[in-house]
């Protein structure tokens, strides 16, 4: 798997999903965050209005919990609808058994780890996901600075992931844009989410475009 690039509606119009998704036909995942106004200090959206996304485009959708009580809630996401799901390991009591549920219910298994969360004690966790996301903001909010402290991090998983032969995606959230991307390629990511950096161009399919060319150029 190559480059992806994956918009996050969070500074769409909320009031206009389904054309706001229309924009951004290239996208390979539309990034989902679901906040809970628990784990992160912000609310967003549920299952419910998920499901109805779902069903406006054909693009895939990509969760990003960012919510108490993971365990519990998780496959609620599946259900709605999202071929990806993403848990924070920060929120998740029994995360093997949480991802092999995802998985079993057909949808890939992402864990996410906070700005502070290490990777490390989580290496041996690698072959029960299908993506990891390193935030580079502490979660909550759009339009933050990018974390260059999250570089290493990166790094590492990105090592882990090579010492133990999977192919897991390594994706990248938060303050991403033309000035951050080449910087997580060049440590190892593969997948990026962009929020405002797309939604505050004046065409964001173009924005998705260059950011991969960017992303694709910093690759090779
Ligand atoms: C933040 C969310 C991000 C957010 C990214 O907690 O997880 O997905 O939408 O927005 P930007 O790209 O503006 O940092
Ligand atoms: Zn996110």
């Amino acid at each position: 798997m190559g480059i992806q690039i994956t918009p996050s509606i969070l500074n769409a119009d909320f009031a206009r999903l389904g054309e706001e998704v229309a924009r951004i036909p290239s996208a390979d995942w539309v990034h989902v965050d679901v906040m809970d106004n628990h784990f992160v200090p912000n609310l967003t959206f549920g299952p419910t209005m998920i499901e109805a996304l779902a069903r406006s485009t054909d693009v895939p959708l990509d969760a990003h919990l960012m919510i108490e009580d993971a365990d519990r809630n998780a496959l609620a996401y599946v259900e709605a609808g999202c071929g990806s799901v993403t848990f924070h390991v920060e929120a998740a009591r029994a995360p093997v058994r949480l991802a092999r549920e995802i998985r079993a219910h057909g949808a890939r298994a992402s864990m996410a780890l906070r700005p502070a969360t290490p990777i490390e004690p989580y290496e041996d966790l690698l072959p029960e996901l299908d993506m990891v996301l390193i935030m580079t903001v502490e979660p909550g909010f759009g339009g933050q600075k990018f974390l260059d402290l999250c570089l290493p991090k990166i790094r590492r998983a990105r090592e882990l992931m090579d010492k133990h032969g999977v192919e897991t995606w390594l994706q990248v959230d938060g303050g991403v844009s033309l000035d951050t991307i080449e910087r997580c390629v060049e440590a190892g990511a593969d997948t990026f989410v962009a929020g405002s950096a797309v939604y505050s161009a004046d065409d964001p399919d173009r924005m998705v475009a260059e950011l991969r060319a960017k992303a694709e150029s910093a690759a090779s």
